[in-house]
């Protein structure tokens, strides 16, 4: 039976009745209703075609034929609990297990990001016996309480006293571009941030850090930064936890995991991957290594999860990689993701608004300032941008402590018609729309209603 479709105000009406009203949407002033989706492409309730900038969960595409297949197969078979014996989860660990150091061996499969960050925790604490979180700035870990707890992107708006150590941000951060070894500096902001909470008695479970701070503003991490905390947080007792939960799964293209971007020889304790994973099916993992692990097991505690590595879950995590590995889609994201940045920078030298490009592989992003030199973020003009582009069938969406940064986390098939089409956009507003705005005065302007857009940045 074909479900019944309401008329969009129906739609929104039901839904502003029905749903916690903290469960935002994207545009919220005029949201958008899609009802089907394709590849890289989103389409309303009439048909109209939306470029998809920023799904990242839909890895491999929307709706893609090899995944919906594996499904259908595997859930007109069997669906049962993992705690029956079953090939599917088993050669799915194996087969991740392939992408990772050797070190990173033991794999427990959960239902989101938020879970596989919940259990990292339990994990680092268990192994360490100690309970104190270092954690970056602006991070974001997750919605559960443990998990807010240690994001400061959702803490520093609720109360209580916390600290974090300093994004290292080569662009707008405490240590720039031109500094003859911003790892190295950042790292010894964690070192000192270690001291100081030693020297209080308390002691570290972990390090919890995105391998590319992402809610962070899309954040290029300065190289040897990983191994040099890694380091001193071993030192203090603790373990290197990476969340992969963006980043993960080739969207760097160069690398399957973006912590490698760190160097070949560097390997975090413990990883903990999500959304790409399932391409839209929830599906998230933690991979630990045998030691950790065997003190978890060691504490007597089953650790039961009803859906956790489920045949039809892991059925669909198989096929996501197949897919991968099929298209190529790793060179795509280095193909596409370095022509779009090229085109970035292209606009950045005809924009001043734009005060720096960054990113890699299909990670990409651009930050919006009122001048190059004082760094003033353009938050309005990033919202106003957002909304022209909406305007004109392309979703994007920012990010960052301002929501100045413009994001670009597409799925993975990305065309490099689609990185022409989204910077000839973006060229135009800049060029027409938003001088024109600026001349009004944007608070005053005829859409300033639409700012709200953009102003709240968005996780995902
Ligand atoms: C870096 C990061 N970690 C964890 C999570 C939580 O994942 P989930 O929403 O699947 O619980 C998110 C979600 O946005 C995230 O961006």
């Amino acid at each position: 039976m074909a479900l019944q479709m309401f008329d969009k105000e129906r739609t929104l009406q039901m839904r502003q009745k029905l749903i916690g009203q903290s469960c935002r949407l994207f545009f919220s002033h005029e949201p958008l209703k899609i009802v089907k989706a394709r590849g890289q492409y989103l389409y309303d309730e009439n048909g109209t075609q939306y470029l998809d900038c920023i799904s990242n969960v839909q890895h491999v595409g929307h709706c893609h034929p090899s995944i919906t297949k594996a499904a259908t197969a595997q859930m007109e078979l069997l669906n049962a609990n993992s705690r029956f014996l079953h090939d599917n989860i088993v050669q799915y660990a194996e087969r991740l297990a392939n992408t990772l150091p050797q070190k990173l061996c033991v794999f427990y499969f959960v239902n989101s990001g938020s879970e596989a960050n919940d259990l990292a925790l339990r994990l680092a604490r268990q192994y360490t016996q100690n309970k104190d979180v270092v954690v970056l700035n602006h991070a974001y870990h997750g919605h559960l309480t443990s998990l807010i707890d240690i994001s400061p992107y959702k803490f520093w708006k609720l109360e209580g006293q916390k600290e974090w150590a300093p994004l290292p941000d080569t662009y707008r951060g405490l240590y720039r571009e031109g500094h003859p070894n911003p790892g190295q500096a950042y790292a010894d902001t964690v070192k000192n941030l270690i001291d100081e909470v030693q020297n209080r008695g308390r002691k570290i479970s972990c390090f919890f850090v995105e391998s590319l701070p992402s809610v962070g503003g899309h954040i290029i991490l300065p190289p040897g930064y990983f191994p040099k905390v890694a380091e001193y947080i071993r030192a203090a007792g603790g373990v290197f936890v990476a969340d992969e939960i963006q980043t993960g799964f080739g969207r760097v293209g160069s690398h399957f995991w973006a912590f490698q971007l760190q160097g070949e020889d560097f390997c975090p304790d413990i990883v903990t991957m999500g959304k790409p994973m399932g391409n839209g099916h929830p599906l998230a993992c933690v991979v630990t290594t045998k030691e950790i692990a065997g003190t978890f097991t060691a504490n007597g505690v089953e650790y039961f999860n009803t859906f956790g590595g489920n045949p039809v879950s892991c059925a669909i995590g198989l096929a996501v990689l197949d897919v991968i590995e099929k298209e190529d889609l790793r060179a795509n994201a280095v193909r596409v993701g370095s022509q779009l940045k090229k085109l970035l920078k292209q606009l950045q030298a005809k924009h001043t608004i734009i005060g720096d490009v960054r990113g890699v592989g299909l990670f990409l992003g651009f930050e919006l300032v009122k001048d190059r030199v004082a760094l003033t973020p353009a938050t309005e003009e990033a919202g106003l941008l957002v909304q022209r582009l909406k305007e004109r069938h392309i979703c994007l969406s920012t990010d960052g402590p301002w929501a100045n940064v413009i994001k670009f986390k597409p799925p993975m098939c990305f065309s490099m018609e689609d990185a022409e089409r989204v910077t000839e956009q973006i060229g135009f507003i800049l060029q027409v729309q938003l001088e024109q705005l600026k001349v009004k005065g944007l608070a005053q302007g005829p859409n300033s209603g639409n700012l709200a857009v953009g102003l709240e940045p968005a996780t995902f």
